[in-house]
């Protein structure tokens, strides 16, 4: 990004929230940094000879530190620090030392100073954005941003980004997971030997459905759904994909995928895996009708979100036995399942993991770290959400 390095000073070091399931999580902490932009002026103000010059330089310049502070920047849950640097080197940054969802109004309240806000994991609604009058950039840290109300920046030409290009890959390797656990019987198996109930080979022991060779249905051809793609294409299985326009022909030769229409996908797909973001138009798109035209031995996966699915439909599906089962990494109230759910044999439940590897979450809170630090700077990152904000007037430091 071109920023100075400078030293960091930690003003509050809280109580390390390290979550029990991960013995990798660094703790964050709140840290300012002493650099400030009045210290450019300095060395070109110091320069003229005189006593009597000097000493007006430096009231000048003990004046311009005063009020010139760098800006403020909240970072909603704690990341890895080194993940940071490009807003460290150059902005006061608070890191929110809880590893669980803020309220609206505790958002509202941590935002009121704030000029830039690095979202993780955390809802940012219109009572956030009332509250932040300062707030000129938000960078969220995830591909999805249903999370934010895109709408309430746009209007205030407060620019939003994403992190699209560092999950993907991880995103489709726990979708394809999700795939073979539920087909091939994985955590029913391993259940079954946990519960002390493996004694000896069966024939019929824990039978499931092959996947090398069926055909996979990817629902939302975007990068995460072209990168399960591909992970299908490597156990031979033929793919068809469906979303509002075919993709470039070139992707669909690379990858070997072929469009077909809504209702194809469902019907032929022996494996559908959902990977449309959730908007208006997303919003429950998958219910009892599509699930209704699936094979009976056919097996549907949401690494997406939960709401582009209706739980209660799928719910009633699986019970009237009209698809073989189901994997879920995100669901329409997390984290509440919907009843039914939780006692299926034949549902693979995983909590809304897609892009958590130690590497990729690392990479993540980077991307969001510069993408903030690029908007703070007025430069234009790639991963713009609301580019119209751009159009009339230039976003200034
Ligand atoms: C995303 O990128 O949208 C994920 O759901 C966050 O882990």
């Amino acid at each position: 990004m071109g920023f100075i390095p400078s030293p960091l000073r930690p003003i509050i070091s809280p109580k390390p929230s390290v979550h029990p399931e991960n013995v990798h999580a660094v703790p964050g902490r709140l840290f300012v940094s002493p650099s400030s932009p009045g210290a450019k002026s300095e060395s070109a103000l110091t320069r003229p000879p005189g006593c009597v010059i000097k000493c007006l330089v430096c009231l000048f310049i003990s004046t311009v530190r005063k009020e010139t502070v760098a800006a403020k920047i909240f970072v909603t849950r704690p990341v890895p620090r080194a993940a940071l640097d490009a807003l460290a080197a150059k902005y006061e940054l608070e890191v929110r030392s809880d590893d669980k969802p803020i309220k609206p109004d505790q958002l509202a309240s941590a935002c009121k100073d704030v000029e830039g806000l690095m979202v993780v994991g955390a809802r940012v609604t219109e009572e956030v954005l009332k509250a932040a009058k300062r707030l000129r950039a938000i960078s969220n840290t995830g591909v999805g941003y249903d999370n934010i109300d895109v709408a309430g920046c746009t209007s205030r030409k407060i620019p939003v980004t994403n992190t699209v290009g560092v999950l993907e890959e991880t995103t489709a390797d726990l979708a394809f997971g999700l795939l073979l656990a539920v087909a091939r019987r994985i955590v029913h198996g391993d259940r079954y030997i946990r519960d002390d109930r493996w004694h000896h080979w069966q024939w019929n022991l824990l039978q499931g459905f092959d996947v090398h060779h069926k055909t996979l249905g990817i629902y939302g051809f975007g990068k995460i759904g072209q990168a399960m793609a591909r992970r299908g294409r490597g156990f031979g299985m033929p793919v068809i994909y469906h979303q509002r326009r075919p993709a470039p022909a070139e992707i669909e030769r690379e990858i070997g995928a072929r469009f077909v229409d809504r209702e194809t996908l469902f019907r032929e797909s022996d494996f559908v895996s959902l990977h449309v973001p959730l908007t208006t138009a997303t919003d429950r798109t998958i219910g009892a009708g599509e699930l209704r035209i699936m094979k009976p031995s056919a097996f549907l996966i949401n690494t997406a979100r939960g709401r582009v699915l209706d739980e209660g439909a799928l719910v009633e599906a699986l019970e009237r036995g009209l698809i073989a089962g189901a994997a879920l990494d995100v669901f329409e109230r997390e984290p509440q399942l919907h009843p039914g759910l939780e006692g299926k044999k034949n549902v693979v439940l995983t909590p809304h993991i897609g892009s958590a590897t130690i590497e990729t979450r690392f990479r993540m809170a980077q991307l969001a770290a510069e993408n903030l630090a690029a908007l703070l700077d007025g430069q234009r990152p790639a991963n713009v959400i609301n580019p119209e904000v751009f159009a009339k007037t230039a976003l200034t430091p």
